[in-house]
């Protein structure tokens, strides 16, 4: 392997939320941190190259976007998602997060209601919320470990609510499904029946495990691009996300100048010169890291899935279509050992010192889940699971 996913590079001291900020957030100082959805990898050496000659260059002022770079980004989005977007449809924002907040801002007023599918990425509701517009959940659910979208609920709520925005996750986190062309083709028509704009983020698109695919939302139909905006980003792919630069690609333009002049109204100007360096370098060079990246993943996931068999059976695996995150059911060992949703918690927090997302974090529904980040050398992941089963083998003795 020219790449070594599985050398192990020590963060703490780094600045990183994942390992830097554990005393902070109540965690034991030597917790084992398998959270935040970023990789314990340094990214790919045809990025580092680029960042190395910008930093040798040694300037650093105001930055713009230009031809090579949306070339570099039109072909990996040809080869890689069939989607050919013009380069008249490009907003960059500093992350997919800030995205999601101009769309909130842009589409929808103040006691507004905003739709999203629980349990996800738990930003969404926090951005709704802060922004004071009505939260209104719709519920996956979960059918022989695999999770499903309730569209009649979906429709429901969105007509009882006047919903004006439905802020989509896919693939999803946490779930780890890869939605079907069929299953958005569903969304897609509930939401033009009832002009609800979709605001797509498509930011973990790159981590999709065969057979599996990913189809582009605005790639549905003409009518489903006027009426949505998608959101992607080197920062998953590549993790690059201290860097702060991601595409928006919005083809309506009524739609886009909304969009733009929320955008303006934050202050926030050019892009990060490094974050840009870095995206072009990925879509340019990136691939042959990304590939090997995915044989470690899935190796690693075999991995979870082996030694849950072994070690942890009452733990399930939900088998990931997508995303570098995988979602842990642990209700059966909670019924076996007779234990609630938060003293499992503390069990894999302190007893453990392994730190993981907990599933209600996303909502409700991830009630006796937890959310790992196997984007790790398998030592650390390997480490983690061997913690965990120990603290839970503490308990029955
Ligand atoms: C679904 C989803 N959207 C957005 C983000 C964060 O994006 P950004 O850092 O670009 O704001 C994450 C990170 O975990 C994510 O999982």
């Amino acid at each position: 392997m020219i790449y070594d996913f599985n050398k192990v590079t020590d963060r703490h001291g780094s600045n990183s939320i994942k390992t830097d900020l554990a005393l902070a957030r109540g965690k034991p100082a030597d917790v084992l941190s398998l959270w935040v959805a970023d990789m314990d990898f340094p990214t790919s050496p045809a990025i580092l190259e680029a960042l190395h000659k910008k930093v040798d260059h040694g300037i650093f002022g105001y930055s713009c976007l230009d031809d090579s770079f949306f070339t570099a980004l039109k072909n990996w989005m040809q080869t890689e998602h069939d989607f050919s977007p013009d380069r008249r449809e490009l907003v960059t924002t500093p992350g997919v997060v800030f995205g999601i907040v101009c769309a909130i801002r842009a589409f929808t007023q103040e006691g507004e209601a905003v739709i999203i599918q629980t349990p996800v990425y738990y930003p969404f509701k926090n951005m709704i919320v802060a922004n004071n517009r009505k939260l209104v959940t719709s519920s996956l659910y979960e059918k022989d470990g695999k999770w499903f979208i309730d569209f009649d609920d979906f429709e429901k709520k969105i007509i009882d609510n006047k919903v004006k925005l439905f802020i989509l996750c896919s693939p999803h986190n946490p779930v780890g499904r890869v939605w079907i062309r069929e299953e958005l083709e569903r969304i897609a028509e509930i939401c033009l029946r009832h002009k609800v704009i979709v605001f797509a983020d498509e930011i973990h698109n790159d981590f999709v495990y065969p057979p599996n695919k990913h189809t582009v939302f605005s790639t549905l139909s003409e009518e489903v691009a006027e009426n949505s905006i998608v959101s992607m980003s080197v920062s998953k792919t590549f993790n690059l996300a201290g860097l702060q630069f991601s595409t928006n690609f919005i083809k309506n333009p009524g739609l886009r100048a909304r969009f733009k002049a929320e955008f303006d109204k934050t202050g926030y100007d050019e892009p990060s010169i490094m974050g840009l360096t870095a995206a072009r370098a990925a879509y340019q060079n990136g691939k042959p890291w990304l590939e090997e990246l995915h044989k470690h993943l899935k190796s690693n996931i075999d991995f979870v899935r082996d030694f849950l068999k072994d070690k942890l059976s009452l733990v399930r695996l939900i088998e990931p279509e997508g995303t570098f995150l995988l979602w842990l059911d642990f209700s059966k060992l909670g019924t076996k050992l007779g234990l609630s949703d938060s003293e499992i918690d503390d069990i894999i927090v302190n007893k453990a010192k392994v730190w993981l997302d907990r599933g209600t974090m996303f909502g409700q529904e991830g009630e006796f889940y937890q959310r790992i980040n196997i984007a790790t050398p398998r030592p650390l992941l390997e480490e983690a699971l061997e913690r965990i089963a120990n603290a839970f083998a503490a308990v029955v003795e």
